[in-house]
């Protein structure tokens, strides 16, 4: 078992106008894919612009004991020879994702359908979320697993030897095990359907058609949509250019917009409709941000960012929502407890399986900041005190939690005293550069004196 790491304070000071130009790093959610995908092809698949980040290395080294082999060109470009739906070997020892959900979630996908043993595990955080909400439905597909009580890594998957196609609803308004299933679906004969109320991110459906899988998708009558997925598929090699991740891009745009005077460019960014809800968010309180050069890039939409401080007032976000910014409420609570008025957040039960319970994060680091909200069971309220009124003057507990950490020391650089986060280390699961970067524009956060 590994030590636990030491822990790294960082804070952060009330800054002078931001501004510069954000180069941002690339998206995690396609990063994780990318890989995978590629390690399931027959043949070299080329990754331009991946996040190397602890996250998604973490996948990439599982896949490596996978079987798949993967390289980094001196020009930043990675290459993945894949194995062949159905081809992964037998790792050797234990798959271990890190703080990665994402990841440990895809790979089981990815595994459930070959005949092979994979035991799963990860960090402190990691073990302490739901396991069984992917490894149940991985079960119809003919996979069988031992996990500790209640669902938690470490575990055993054994992938079927006589996979069988299935027809699901995911209940969960979950990315990460609709992507399992569509994964684990292309090694079962026929075709599987697997379906969901909620309208989450769809990179892998795209994905999984640039890799020349078989894949159709049709509207529910009620709302949200089903794939269907033709199994015993042969996977093509891609060029994948990963966009820039909107989910890190929220932390400097957030910053821009509360430190007066700023005004930051971000290039680059990805606009996908299933991830954008924060922006539009965002502009329902005021906010100024300008879209431009919208363009496809690599299968995705994506364009160029350009954002200024504005006044900002609050809103009641739509619970239906949700998916489309579910990474993001730790940044917008943080606005919103500068913004004038209420802001009412609801549909938000995820956010208490995620790298912490977020909401009881949120809240507790908004009160210890002077900031008044009140948690939900599924929600928030925050009550805005105006650019100028949170106090800050603490220091705030992140959990192993990277988005609670970027999230308060933006906080720290609009509050009238800093704000320090009780460790830092987790900030490079997502954006190892956040610091600097936040430095680059102008943006005050060093180490805390005490
Ligand atoms: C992700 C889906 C989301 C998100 C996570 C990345 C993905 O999780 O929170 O950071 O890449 O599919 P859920 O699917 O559990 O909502």
């Amino acid at each position: 078992m590994q030590a636990p790491e030491i822990p790294r304070p960082l804070e952060a000071r009330r800054s002078g106008p931001l501004e510069g130009i954000a180069e941002l790093p690339g998206d995690k959610s396609i990063s994780h894919r990318a890989l995978i995908l590629g390690a399931l092809a027959v043949g070299e698949t080329r990754v331009a612009g991946l996040l190397e980040a602890d996250d998604v290395l973490d996948t990439a080294a599982a896949l490596q004991h996978l079987g798949a082999t993967l390289s980094r060109g001196d020009d930043g470009e990675w290459r993945i020879c894949g194995v062949g739906v159905g081809g992964l070997a037998e790792p050797a020892d234990m798959l271990d994702f890190g703080n990665s959900g994402t990841g440990a979630r895809l790979v089981m996908g990815a595994i459930a359908t070959t005949p092979i043993t994979a035991i799963f595990t990860g960090d402190a955080s990691l073990r302490k979320r739901p396991m069984g909400r992917v490894l149940d439905p991985l079960s119809r597909f003919g996979a069988t697993f031992a996990a500790r009580r209640g669902g938690f890594m470490p575990l055993s998957l054994c992938g079927a030897g006589r996979p069988i196609s299935i027809e699901h609803h995911v209940e969960v308004a979950s990315a990460q095990v609709k992507s399992a299933l569509l994964l684990a679906a292309l090694n079962a004969p026929g075709c599987s359907r697997i379906s969901q109320s909620a309208l989450t991110r769809d990179h892998t459906e795209h994905m999984l058609r640039a890799f020349g899988a078989t894949i159709a998708v049709e509207p529910l009558p009620r709302g949200g949509e089903a794939v269907m997925v033709t199994g015993e598929a042969e996977l093509r090699p891609a060029c994948v250019i990963v966009p820039r991740d909107p989910s890190s891009a929220a932390f400097p745009l957030a910053a821009a917009l509360l430190v007066p005077g700023s005004e930051i460019s971000l290039p680059g960014v990805l606009l996908n409709a299933r991830r954008n809800g924060l922006l539009e968010t965002l502009r329902e309180m005021g906010a100024e941000i300008e879209t431009t050069n919208v363009r496809q890039s690599g299968g995705e939409k994506v364009g160029d960012l350009v954002v200024r401080s504005s006044p900002l007032a609050g809103v009641e976000v739509p619970p239906s929502r949700a998916p489309a910014m579910i990474d993001e409420y730790p940044i917008l609570a943080v606005v919103a407890a500068f913004a004038e008025g209420r802001t009412v957040m609801r549909g938000l039960s995820e956010l208490r399986v995620k790298e912490s319970d977020r909401l009881a994060g949120i809240v507790r680091g908004l009160k210890a900041i002077g900031a008044d909200v009140e948690e939900l069971a599924d929600g928030l309220i925050v009550d805005g005190r105006g650019i100028d009124g949170v106090r800050g003057g603490a220091r705030v507990s992140t959990h192993m939690d990277h988005r609670l950490a970027m999230a308060f020391l933006i906080a720290g650089l609009a509050t009238r005293e800093p704000v320090s986060v009780d460790d830092s280390t987790m900030v490079r699961t997502s954006f190892p550069k956040f610091r600097p970067l936040m430095r680059s524009l102008g943006a005050e956060m060093m180490s805390p004196r005490r």
